[in-house]
């Protein structure tokens, strides 16, 4: 065991602890997991991942029951069956462990959890999670324009914190948004309620090369507004352009789902979900190049790449 096992197994709800992994977590994408085992880690909890015989994905703790081994060392069995490459103890998807060297041994179990494999991710939690809590929706009228995962070299609360506001923009992204100018013009507005936090900001739009690809122009209103919740921790951002006389929004509306995943106490992944919805027939025609830009932007810098020298309070 490491330093970084059981540090932040759980969070605190209204008053309750409740393990981490009872929320649905993204985790690896689904290209990510071949034919060998996997390890994943989230909040300090390592999980070992295979497809099974039908290819099915499945997930138990990295940690064979018999000596300690990890299993994400292992080998997948022709019959789909995980096994360790210590003593061979192997696996099924449930967590049920045979002994080679005593069939006859009961006690081999280990803990197994579920694992749901949508919008080309593998997303984790426990066996009971109820499929009703899954996380992600496919928003009517947009399009999954791509996805792609980034670790960042800072706690889950600083990388939130990142997250959280839009006064770096002009500092940090090279598109996205205002420039430090229209800083002081920045229209804002910010609501907490019991499960989530509403964010809006609005302010004057960059002029940039990448605008007419988007359907919007230099001097357009730039709105952002985003809905962050904690069960797990992701926010959803949706960027609209408008015509800064008319008001009429511009074509293309982009809504991007960003899951924060603790993998320790001092790093997070970020798993990126990015949608769009495209709303006239000419840049319908160009979707591919509209995906590839919104797609390139979405992964540009982030805040954190700014600040992850610095060390961080760990417990805050
Ligand atoms: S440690 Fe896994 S079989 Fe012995
Ligand atoms: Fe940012």
């Amino acid at each position: 065991m490491d330093s970084n096992d059981g540090w932040f197994q759980a969070y605190a709800i209204r008053g309750s602890i409740v393990s981490v992994t009872r929320f649905f977590h993204p985790v690896l994408a689904s290209r990510s997991l071949k034919k060998g085992p996997a390890r994943v880690q989230i909040a300090g909890q390592k999980f070992a991942l295979w497809r099974d015989g039908s290819g099915r994905a499945a997930a138990v703790a990295d940690a064979c029951p018999h000596r300690k081994a990890p299993l994400s060392q292992g080998r997948v069995r022709p019959d789909g069956r995980l096994a360790c490459n210590y003593h061979g103890w192997h696996f099924d998807a449930e967590g049920s462990g045979c002994s080679p060297s005593q069939p006859e041994l009961t006690r081999c179990d280990t803990a197994a959890y579920q694992i749901v494999e949508k919008f080309g991710y593998l997303w984790l939690s426990e066996r009971d999670t109820p499929a009703s809590t899954f996380p992600l929706t496919r928003w009517h009228g947009f399009d999954l324009a791509g996805s792609f995962s980034t670790l960042f070299q800072a706690p889950l609360h600083v990388a939130l914190d990142n997250f959280s506001e839009d006064e770096h923009f002009p500092f940090v992204h090279f598109f996205l948004g205002w420039n430090e100018d229209g800083l002081r013009q920045l229209e804002f507005k910010g609501q907490n309620y019991g499960d989530r936090t509403e964010v809006l900001y609005r302010g004057p739009q960059r002029a940039s090369v990448w605008l007419p690809l988007l359907g919007a122009r230099s001097g357009d209103l730039f709105q952002n507004e985003w809905v962050t919740r904690f069960d797990p921790v992701r926010a959803v951002f949706t960027f609209h352009w408008f015509d800064p006389k008319t008001g009429v929004e511009r074509p293309l509306v982009t809504r991007t789902a960003v899951f924060m995943v603790p993998q320790t106490e001092t790093t997070t992944w970020f798993h990126i979900f990015i949608f769009s919805k495209i709303g006239s027939p000419f840049y319908r025609l160009l979707k591919p190049l509209v995906h590839a830009t919104t797609t390139l932007i979405g992964s540009g810098t982030c805040g954190t790449t700014r600040i992850g020298s610095c060390t961080w309070p760990t417990h805050p």
